[in-house]
């Protein structure tokens, strides 16, 4: 889809966007469906100009961009935030959504099992960070948001790969918290629980009876009620939060955040 500023504009009164129009320009990995999707949303609502990857780049929510982007590849990565530098302008927030699963039990997961969510949950989160911090150094202003998990901390048994992955976003955001804060960058994770998108599908319905158990509001989240938060954190009261893990879990990981 090519895109222009008429259209960025259409998509938003069509939404009619929320107090801090002409907020800036997001990036959201994985923004063509499910939580990302939700972000996309949330964040033209709120006068962003979003671009929503994905590996295709065929199809973004209403007044975004749909930008092709394999976060595995640093080409395709350098290539994507070069096109939306161009077609949207400088990039002031990055949410780095994409990310796979690929459960299996210790004793049976491979090397290529473990790698591959590790290469596209936090090799990708580590290529969109480093791409997205450039402009943000420049402007001295910039918010990097990682979409990790409860998992993270928690632990989930035939996990060992996505868990490690999500984890393993807690030290990032903190060492880039550590690293760019100086210069008016925030990181911050988002950690969410069992949110109804086609990832938690795949779930055993067994299972997922037993994870509501074990969910002390009861329910499954929708993606929306992560993106609220997500929008919280790249808007102007969050000036000051950085480092920070948020659960969006309905109190599944209690005690175990860090
Ligand atoms: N659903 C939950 O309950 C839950 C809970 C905690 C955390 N999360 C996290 O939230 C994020 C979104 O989850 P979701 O449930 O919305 O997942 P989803 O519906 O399965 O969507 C995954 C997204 O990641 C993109 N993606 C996957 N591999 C990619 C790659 N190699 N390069 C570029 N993009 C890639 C997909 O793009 P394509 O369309 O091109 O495949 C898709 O947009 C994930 O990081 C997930 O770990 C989800």
């Amino acid at each position: 889809m090519n895109f222009t500023d008429q259209q960025v504009v259409a998509g938003q009164s069509a939404e009619q966007p929320g107090p801090a129009a002409a907020a800036g320009v997001a990036v959201v990995t994985g923004g063509n469906r499910g939580i990302g999707a939700a972000i996309v949303r949330r964040l033209v609502h709120d006068g962003f100009r979003v671009a929503a990857t994905s590996r295709l780049g065929t199809e973004a929510p209403a007044g975004a961009l749909a930008v092709p982007m394999e976060v595995t590849d640093g080409q395709s990565v350098s290539a994507a935030f070069e096109r939306i530098h161009q077609e949207l302008g400088q990039v002031s927030v990055l949410v780095a959504n994409a990310g796979i699963t690929k459960d299996t039990l210790l004793m049976r997961m491979s090397e290529e099992d473990f790698a591959g969510v590790l290469d596209v949950n936090l090799g990708g989160a580590f290529r969109c960070a480093k791409a997205a911090a450039k402009p943000m150094m420049r402007a001295r202003s910039g918010r990097i948001i990682l979409i990790s998990s409860v998992v993270a901390l928690y632990g989930s048994a035939g996990q060992v790969n996505y868990t490690s992955s999500k984890a393993a976003m807690i030290g990032m955001a903190r060492s880039l918290t550590r690293e760019l804060g100086g210069r008016g960058i925030t990181a911050n994770v988002v950690a969410p629980g069992f949110i109804n998108t086609s990832m938690t599908a795949q779930i055993d319905p067994a299972a997922q009876e037993k994870y509501l158990g074990a969910i002390p509001s009861g329910r499954f989240a929708e993606p929306e009620e992560v993106a609220g938060v997500v929008a919280f954190l790249a808007g102007p009261d969050a000036s000051y939060i950085s480092g920070a893990v948020i659960p969006v879990d309905g109190g599944l990981g209690m005690g175990h955040e860090g």
